[in-house]
């Protein structure tokens, strides 16, 4: 029997407003949030492109939360050192695009920071079961990488539940991160499957109440495992 980490709260910086990105990293850590997720993408792991090492360097003098560095790129080994120079607490890769994921795991850990995966909605947690020793994270994505607001894929609940049993029994700590569609009414269920990292973009810096309403309403959501 393992009980759940404590929850933290990781507002994606990608639904904030870019023209004002050290405001969004302040708000957020002043409203409480102990975690701030980058959404780092490439064009070619996902459609969309969104921002890199410099920003994660420029907030890094403004912030003293985790920096949660979520890298949607291929090959992202290639950039790794980079990011932790920048300011990077943990940096995520995406399964998929690794070919030698034990490798790129090590590499993080070597480099100085958490090293976590993150998993797309097709994807099988079993794909880690040879590297649970290796990392510190894992992320369960509950949309597919590439836009915020999009829509909690529910099927994900048994993802996240299974994910749970594995890190029940690995003999470290492992965050388990969910990432997409998390609002109120989504924070229940998958708290409850698990999770202890929420990443909120749209129903934090979207809330018309404030980020601060906001993270309350996550926090008032959440429920531990039963
Ligand atoms: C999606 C990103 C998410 C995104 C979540 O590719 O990994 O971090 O910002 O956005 P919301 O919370 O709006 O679904
Ligand atoms: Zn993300």
């Amino acid at each position: 029997m393992s009980t759940i980490p404590e929850l933290h709260i990781a507002p994606s910086l990608l639904a904030s407003d870019f023209g004002h990105l050290a405001d969004a990293a302040r708000i957020v850590e002043e409203a409480g949030a102990e975690f701030l997720h980058f959404d780092i993408m490439d064009g070619s792991f996902v459609p969309n492109i969104s921002m890199g090492m410099p920003a994660v360097k420029a907030l890094r003098p403004v912030s003293r939360a985790f920096f949660d560095v979520h890298l949607m790129i291929m090959q992202p080994e290639r950039y790794v050192e980079d990011f932790v120079r920048a300011g990077a607490d943990s940096v995520t890769v995406q399964a998929e695009a690794c070919l030698h994921l034990q490798r790129t795991l090590a590499q993080i850990r070597r480099a100085g920071a958490k090293a976590g995966v993150a998993l797309n909605p097709a994807t099988p947690p079993e794909v880690l079961e040879y590297v649970m020793d290796d990392l510190d994270m894992i992320l369960v994505m509950t949309v597919n990488p590439g836009f915020g607001g999009q829509s909690f894929l529910p099927a994900m609940l048994a993802k996240v539940r299974r994910v749970r049993e594995m890190i029940a029994r690995t003999a470290h700590p492992i965050h388990l991160e969910v990432d997409g569609g998390i609002e109120p009414e989504t924070t229940g269920p998958v708290t409850a499957a698990g999770a202890n990292v929420l990443v909120a973009g749209t129903s934090i810096y979207g809330h018309s109440g404030g980020v601060s309403e906001a993270i309350h309403l996550l926090r008032a959501a959440a429920r531990s495992e039963e």
